[in-house]
Parts: structure tokens; C-alpha cells; sequence
């Protein structure tokens, strides 16, 4: 998403400007073009000798170098975006005013691309009212603000004014200017992780799924351009991405209740969740005590959603299911496919120690209705996940 956008980079003095070296790092790897801009102050706290290597142009620090003067109006104008992290309270004060003493905010006030600001400073400079006046100023000037953080300050002290992290703002960067328009206007749902069939109020049957593959393939979706709804069960995992509608559930009825209602006006559903097959017929409303030697719970089938949605689907409407198969891949994966009426089928493999439930790396073949058929190798779950999508639209309207 980032392949050959312009990102200027500006920072101010302070502590928190050690993680912009990793995020110049974070961008250029994701192929941006990226130029950097600081005020003589950041230079204390981050080295010019890195920064340039890293982003492999020149770092602008000086509104007149030498003999030379430093166009900061092109600077401006050659960004997509300019993000200014960390954002000192001093250099927020003097934005927030019209200042312009330094080359970065020379740069500020002359830009023609979007501002974003990442803000950093200690707890108590961070609720100062003059801060929230100035902060709440820059705002209203139309600055894209990326929140702070609560946790441990340079002071030592714990409490909000933490810089976001790197790669958070390498994906507000993403989310808020860089997705592509692919998928814009479609509705996509997605079911992920694992459902939790309760026996009494503290136990319940459930599986080892992270919820992983069903997290990137929702946010691959939406950086597609698509209206995401991410239907999920209890899982550790969470997307930064403020646009994905995030619906999350225990059980699978409570996940078939959703994705129905959803399905309705989607375009592609993605039905990646490991439902619990079966559930206990029905959940004891107190806590079982151990009195029995052996006990015995009569469970009944759950409701299959990807069976549900197979048969309320429309003509236009994309549906696509998930096999976990361990004898007759292919032939099973098939049969699945035709039994729940999906459009495709993506068959993870068991056979290959670094594919699964957990771990970060998976493998997998998608069998389209038609015929078609990819695989793809083992690879990060983030990259099965772009085949995926990229095997969804290539399918879509075909
Ligand atoms: N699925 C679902 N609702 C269920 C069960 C499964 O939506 N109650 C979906 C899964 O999200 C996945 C696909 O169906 O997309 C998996 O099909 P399923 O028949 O459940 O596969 P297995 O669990 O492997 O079943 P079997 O034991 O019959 O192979």
C-alpha cells in the first residue's frame, strides 16, 4: 500500500524520537519514499547520520545551509503526507500559533499535503490545558492527530503522553490515505477464532484457533477498500484499524445470529472462524460440582453458518469457506465446497509443520466453484491473506 507514496517525516525534540528511526525504517521497507525534516533540538535525540542512511535522502534541519537555502515549499509540496513524530509541546505551541522559527515548521505551514501528528511529552505537560488548548487548536486546523499512549514515560512515571508506536502509525498512515479503491463500495463479513460452547457458567468447549488468519484476512479486505465486518470469537488478537466493525461473540449462535443478518447485504463473506462443531445440548446454569466418577455431556450439532449462508445467497454475492482436512485433501475440500454452495474453498494444510492454528505462517490451496485452482507456498498469515483477497477479486465479477 505504501510502494512508491512520499512521506515526509518531521521531528522534534524529544525522547520518544528514537522510535522514528524505526518508523523511517517501517516505511522504507514497505516502499515508501521517505524525506526527513528536524529541528535542531530532535538532533539531540536522533542522529541525522541515521536518519539519512536509512531514508536514503538527505535530512533537512537547517533553513539555510551554507550558502544554500532550504526550499521548504517543495518539501511540502513533493509529500503525500507529512507526519510530524514525535510532536514536542513546544513545537505543538508554536503550530498551534503561526510560528515559524525552524525549517520544520517553515515546512508546516507551507505544506499542501495532509499534517498528521503524533505527540509526545510527559504526563502532566500532556494535561496541561494550554496542551489540550493548543492540541485541540491543530485539530481544528485540520491536523490528523494519532492518540497517545498510556504506559512508562521518560520521567519514569506511568500515565498517558507515550508516542504511538511505529507501526501503529505506519497503519494510520495506511488506513487514513493509502488503501486502495479495489474493493470500494463492497460490504465484506468475516468470521474468525474460535467459539466457546458453555456446559455451565465457568466451563466450556472451545479450540486452539488464535483467530490469526481470520484478523489478516479482515484487515487485508478493508486496506482493499472494502466496508469489513469482522465477526469473532474470543481471541487475544486486535486490529488497529478503526474502520473494521469488530463484532464479537462467544458462541457459535450467537456468530450464526450475526453473520446471517450481516450476510444479507454483503458482497463477500469470508467464513474463516473454527465454529465448534457440536455444543452441550444445553448449559447448566450453576457450577457443576465434582461428585461423579465420570461424567457424561450429550452434545447436539451447532448451526453451520457457511451451510446457512450457501443457501441465502445471491446472485453477485461471493461466499468463500474454509477445509482443515487430514486424509483426501482435495476430494474432501471439494465435496465442501459443492455440500455448502461457496464460490471457494481454501484448504489449509496439515501436513506442513509450519501451517496452523497458532502459529504466524500458514499454507494453503483455494478451489474456486469454476475450477480454479492456487496455491500458495508457505508464507506469513498476512500474505496467504493477501492471496486470498487478491484470489477474491480477481474472482468477484468474473
Ligand atoms: N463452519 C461454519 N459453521 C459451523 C461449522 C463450520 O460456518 N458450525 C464453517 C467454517 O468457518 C469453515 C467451514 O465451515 O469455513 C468448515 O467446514 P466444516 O464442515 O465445519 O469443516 P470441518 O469442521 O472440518 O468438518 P468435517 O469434520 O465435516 O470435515
Amino acid at each position: 500500500m505504501l510502494k512508491g507514496k512520499k512521506i515526509l517525516v518531521g521531528i522534534t525534540g524529544s525522547i520518544a524520537a528514537y522510535k522514528t528511526i524505526t518508523l523511517v525504517r517501517l516505511l522504507i521497507k514497505a516502499g515508501a519514499e521517505v524525506k526527513v525534516v528536524m529541528t535542531n533540538a530532535a538532533k539531540e535525540f536522533a542522529s541525522p547520520v541515521v536518519l539519512s542512511t536509512l531514508s536514503k535522502n538527505k535530512v533537512t534541519y537547517d533553513l539555510v545551509e551554507g550558502d544554500d537555502w532550504s526550499n521548504h515549499v517543495m518539501l511540502g509540496r513533493w509529500a503525500d503526507v507529512f507526519v510530524i513524530a514525535p510532536l514536542s509541546c513546544n513545537t505543538m505551541a508554536k503550530m498551534a500559533n503561526g510560528l515559524c522559527d525552524n525549517v520544520l515548521l517553515a515546512v508546516y505551514l507551507s505544506a499542501t499535503c495532509p499534517v498528521v501528528i503524533a505527540p509526545a511529552m510527559d504526563e502532566d505537560m500532556w494535561h496541561h490545558p494550554s496542551t489540550q488548548r493548543n492540541l485541540e487548536q491543530l485539530v481544528k486546523d485540520g491536523n490528523h492527530l494519532i492518540k497517545v499512549g498510556n504506559g512508562e514515560l521518560a520521567s519514569g512515571l506511568f500515565g498517558e503522553g507515550r508516542m504511538a508506536e511505529p507501526e501503529e502509525i505506519c497503519q494510520y498512515l495506511i488506513e487514513h490515505f493509502f488503501r486502495s479503491s479495489e474493493l470500494k463500495g463492497k460490504k465484506a463479513i468475516v468470521t474468525a477464532g474460535p467459539t466457546y460452547e458453555a456446559i455451565d457458567p465457568v466451563r466450556f468447549i472451545g479450540n486452539h484457533s488464535s483467530g490469526k488468519m481470520g484478523f489478516a484476512i479482515a484487515e487485508e479486505l478493508y486496506l482493499r477498500g472494502a466496508d469489513v465486518v469482522l465477526i469473532t470469537g474470543p481471541t487475544h488478537q486486535k486490529t488497529n484499524y478503526n474502520g473494521i466493525q469488530v463484532r464479537a461473540v462467544v458462541s457459535g449462535d450467537q456468530m450464526y445470529d450475526i453473520a446471517t443478518r450481516e450476510f444479507n447485504d454483503a458482497d463477500i463473506a469470508v467464513m474463516s472462524a473454527a465454529v465448534a462443531d457440536y455444543k452441550p445440548i444445553s448449559a447448566a446454569t450453576d457450577k457443576i460440582k465434582k461428585k461423579l466418577d465420570e461424567w457424561e455431556i450429550t452434545l447436539i450439532k451447532n448451526k453451520d453458518i457457511l451451510l446457512q449462508l450457501g443457501k441465502d445467497k445471491k446472485k453477485g454475492q461471493f461466499l468463500v469457506g474454509f477445509a482443515l482436512e487430514t486424509n483426501n485433501e482435495k476430494e474432501n475440500a471439494l465435496i465442501k465446497l459443492q455440500s455448502k454452495n461457496a464460490d471457494a474453498i481454501v484448504l489449509n494444510s496439515l501436513n506442513d509443520k509450519d501451517a496452523g492454528f497458532s502459529i504466524d505462517t500458514n499454507a494453503v490451496t483455494i478451489f474456486h466453484s469454476n475450477g480454479a485452482e492456487v496455491t500458495t507456498g508457505v508464507k506469513s498469515k498476512k500474505e496467504v491473506a493477501t492471496d486470498i483477497v487478491s484470489f477474491i477479486i480477481k474472482h468477484l465479477h468474473a
